[in-house]
């Protein structure tokens, strides 16, 4: 199983870099250069992928990076006993050919969700998960699809059940001994949910000391998955060399780009005027954080708060920073210490806000937004410049859409999944 990830992004990285070649070759001439001002050579600078810090720590998960929760992680990630039909896996909804994303509107597992699938790139760089920023850690992310009816559609006693039965010596590797688990201690049908009455009568027919014991085995596959998510990168694209010739004043190296791509650069990173700039910025192309741009306005027949919801979710869930089963001191709770604080800064109402997504490979993995409700890129281009709430008065003319769609094209190339070093 592992192989098999491992190929995919192989291939996808020897495929690029020979495209690379070609685009290299390709035009001698340096006319197509356009000019640059000190301050827009600042801004290129900061989407660079060099200027990506090295992988922040994670405080909520001491095993974030243990190779070998990181090995046990990626194999729970790709196998499809966790789930009510034997199907499933999270692999099924986050293919490395999409960046770890898929390529429906609305993904699918053992039902239809309601919202559509992310991909992972640089998750390790952000502070709120999901496209409602529900969950502050990726473990306690990772605890979410299996318990969700049309997701996974098991319960957490049968993850435990599963991990006893087929991951056992593995798991002790990384967390120590595991508790006798059978169907007395750990009913598989036991889930925490008052939405599922039997269920959770099962579940409240466990002991406390018992639901505890669940719950910490859980709690460590999540952690387990989060560590090699997490290691899940991108690697220098087109763009990225752009840049590089830009910054050594490399007029030859900046014909990696065409004219009509460098002129949508020109156009993305103007914050007067066009603004794209505001919310897709730094290495990763995200602000990290949540806006309400319009596009659930626009899909009155599935409605979503968004972000509205989420910050209610993330400040009471169990499986939180501040929560029992995170390694972390109360300071280093990030995400909820400043939830109140951004509230205030935005000062902008959250219904309809959504995690702002990276642009890094954007085209090559549509459709687009939360609700999949945008097919292709020229369709993204024309709903920004028929004025959002965040962005009017852009009145984008059809070139310049074309130009801006052009550059983001410039922002594909493989993940890369970084190896330990000792
Ligand atoms: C049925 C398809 C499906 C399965 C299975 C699934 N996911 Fe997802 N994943 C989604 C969807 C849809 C979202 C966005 C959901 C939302 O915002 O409510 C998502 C969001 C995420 C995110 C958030 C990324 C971000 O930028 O915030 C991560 C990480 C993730 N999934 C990891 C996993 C892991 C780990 C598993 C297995 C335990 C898994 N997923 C199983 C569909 C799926
Ligand atoms: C105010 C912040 C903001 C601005 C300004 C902004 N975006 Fe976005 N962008 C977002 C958010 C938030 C989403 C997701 C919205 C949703 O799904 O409801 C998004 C989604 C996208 C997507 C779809 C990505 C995906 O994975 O689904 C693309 C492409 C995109 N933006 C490009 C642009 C371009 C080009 C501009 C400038 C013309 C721009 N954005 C301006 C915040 C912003």
């Amino acid at each position: 199983m592992r192989m098999n990830l491992m190929l995919v992004v192989v291939s996808a990285l020897l495929m690029t870099s020979s495209v690379f070649a070609e685009t290299c070759q390709a035009q001698p001439e340096v006319e197509s250069a356009i000019q640059w001002s000190a301050k827009e050579i600042k801004i290129l600078k900061s989407l660079w992928i060099k200027s990506l810090r090295p992988l922040p720590p994670d405080p909520s998960n001491a095993y974030a990076d243990n190779p070998k929760a990181a090995l046990l992680g990626e194999e729970i990630f790709s196998d499809t006993r966790f789930s009510a039909n034997q199907k499933v896996a999270c692999s099924n909804c986050h293919l490395p050919t999409y960046s770890f994303s898929d390529d429906l509107p609305l993904a699918r597992g053992i039902g239809t969700t309601g919202r559509r699938s992310m991909p992972f790139i640089g998750l390790a760089y952000s502070r709120y998960f999901f496209w409602d920023g529900r969950k502050d850690s990726l473990w306690s992310q990772a605890l979410g699809p299996p318990e969700s009816k049309v997701e996974h559609g098991i319960s957490r006693t049968t993850c435990a059940t599963l991990i006893y039965k087929y991951y056992r010596a593995q798991y002790e590797e990384v967390f120590g001994p595991m508790p006798k688990i059978n169907e007395k201690t750990c009913p598989t049908r036991a889930i925490p949910d008052p939405a599922d009455p039997e269920g959770y009568a099962f579940w409240q027919a466990m002991s406390e000391k018992n639901q505890k014991k669940v719950n910490r085995i859980f709690v460590n596959m999540g952690k387990a998955i989060a560590s090699f998510v997490r290691r899940i990168v991108p690697a220098p694209a087109r763009f990225d060399h752009y840049v590089e010739a830009v910054m050594q004043n490399d007029l030859v190296g900046m014909n990696i780009l065409s004219r009509e791509e460098q002129l949508g650069l020109k156009l993305f990173i103007d914050s007067d005027r066009v603004k794209c700039i505001n919310c897709h910025r730094g290495p990763l192309f995200t602000n990290g954080v949540f806006h309400n741009i319009g596009v659930a306005e626009s899909n009155k027949s599935a409605y979503d708060r968004g972000r509205a919801d989420g910050i209610k979710l993330m400040q009471d869930d169990e499986f939180n920073c501040l929560g029992e089963y995170s390694d972390a001191k109360p300071k280093d709770c990030k995400s909820l210490n400043l939830v109140p604080l951004e509230l205030k800064e935005t000062g902008e109402d959250m219904v309809g806000s959504f995690k702002t997504p990276s642009l890094r490979n954007v085209a090559a993995r549509p459709p687009f937004m939360h609700d999949g409700s945008q097919a292709t890129l020229a369709e993204v281009m024309e709903f920004y410049s028929a004025s959002t709430p965040q962005t009017k008065d852009a009145e984008l003319s059809k070139e310049e859409q074309h130009q801006i769609e052009a550059f983001m094209m410039t922002l594909n190339a493989p993940l890369r999944i970084l190896p330990f070093t000792k």
